[in-house]
């Protein structure tokens, strides 16, 4: 489960504080798949970062499956991260000098995992690349890397699965593929899914949706 509580991020901009969330709260039940949704600028790139650790918020809380995540160290904060939290971006993210199968490894690798190199070779054949595992980003398409880049989000079977606009950079081809991974792979490892769209094709596959405008929450429907 996810809570988060009395969100605020602001910002300096020019001189002045410029406030991107105002006050959000919401509760993500376990295995629900919420789409955030709301016009370019107002602030879902920014909670969604909140969630993941990725910054701190300037006052309010994130609860994360009983733990307070706002409230860990860097060093702890990395480890919760980890274990429990998958990420997906918008422009894949993959580490260029890495092959596939070596980019899906790395989380597994960071746990000790002694079976990375098979695991990451199973995620490769579930995302319907085995015979691109020793290719490098550079030589894989937008919809490949993305594939790369879910299969990696997975790899460590985390509860929590946050992604960022996941198809906003593929044709609608690939971001049909991206879109069946994403739900077929949630399904099958009971995560939460968690994931910020423009997409009709996208939100309509979600439980609920979350409207943000102006970095208030304006809707939130059970769909
Ligand atoms: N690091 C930053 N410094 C200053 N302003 C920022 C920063 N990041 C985002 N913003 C501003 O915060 C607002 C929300 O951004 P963002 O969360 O990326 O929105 P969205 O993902 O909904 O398009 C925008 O007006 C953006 O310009
Ligand atoms: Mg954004």
């Amino acid at each position: 489960m996810i809570h988060v509580k009395e969100l605020h991020m602001s910002l300096p901009s020019g001189g002045r504080n410029v406030s991107i969330l105002s006050g959000v709260t919401f509760t993500v039940p376990e295995k629900q798949r919420l789409a955030i949704v709301g016009r370019s600028g107002s602030g879902k790139s920014t909670l969604l970062g909140l969630l993941a650790g990725l910054d701190s918020p300037s006052s309010g809380e994130v609860h994360m499956n009983g733990v307070c995540v706002t409230e860990l160290d860097e060093k702890r904060l990395a480890q919760f991260r980890r274990r429990n939290i998958g990420y997906v971006f918008q422009s894949y993210h993959l580490i260029s000098t890495l092959t596939a199968k070596e980019n899906i490894a790395v989380p597994l690798d960071l746990q000790h995992d002694q079976r990375a190199d098979t695991r990451a070779l199973e995620l490769l054949d579930a995302v319907g690349l085995a015979d691109r595992a020793k290719h490098y980003p550079a030589q894989l398409s937008g919809g490949e890397q993305q594939r790369v880049a879910v299969a990696r989000a997975f790899a460590n079977r985390p509860p929590i699965l946050l992604a960022d606009e996941p198809t906003g950079n593929l044709d609608a081809a690939s971001s049909s593929q991206i879109i069946d991974l994403l739900l077929r792979l949630n399904d099958e490892y009971d995560s939460t899914l968690v994931f910020v769209t423009h997409d009709p094709s996208l939100s309509r596959c979600a439980d609920r949706v979350v409207t943000l405008s102006d970095g208030h929450i304006v809707g939130d429907e059970l769909q």
